[in-house]
């Protein structure tokens, strides 16, 4: 499984120590920045990301500081289907009934510790299709 990971400064400590945890796994990583934690402007990373999930490349994970404006941003481009998580419970349910491509979180919300879980869940759970597809389809129609 590919994964893309972008973020804007409050996001970059987390996505750094995300992204590291996913190579140490032996996943390959395509970093879309951003790179230091000099300011940027989220929907920029958003669409980074965005055009890499919507090419079928990967799965994606954005982070800003609340994780709101970059699942915000991100669901704003047809096709992506972009979840803001805090915990285990609801990233499980983002694959299992909303077929989220895109997991968003939050550097100034979640720690390390539970930000890494939250990710082993989302790459973890399949999406459960059935009635849940249904649903999914009216959202992208
Ligand atoms: C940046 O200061 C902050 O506003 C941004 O990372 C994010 O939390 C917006 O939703």
């Amino acid at each position: 499984m590919n994964i893309v990971v972008g973020s804007d400064h409050a996001g970059f400590e987390l996505k750094e120590h995300i992204k590291k945890m996913l190579k140490d796994k032996g996943m390959k990583v395509d970093d879309q920045g951003t790179y230091s934690e000099e300011s940027v402007d989220y929907p920029d990373y958003a669409k980074k990301v965005s055009e890499v999930v919507l090419r079928g490349e990967a799965v994606g994970i954005l982070i800003c500081g609340t994780g709101i404006g970059i699942s915000m941003a991100a669901n704003r481009h047809p096709g992506i289907r972009a979840a803001l998580c805090e915990n285990e419970f609801t990233a499980r349910m983002a694959r299992a009934h909303n077929d989220a491509n895109i997991l968003c979180m939050g550097g100034r919300v979640v720690g390390t510790a539970l930000a890494e879980s939250i990710v082993n869940t989302f790459l973890s759970t399949s999406f459960e299709g059935g009635r849940h597809a249904r649903r999914v389809d009216k959202i992208e129609r």
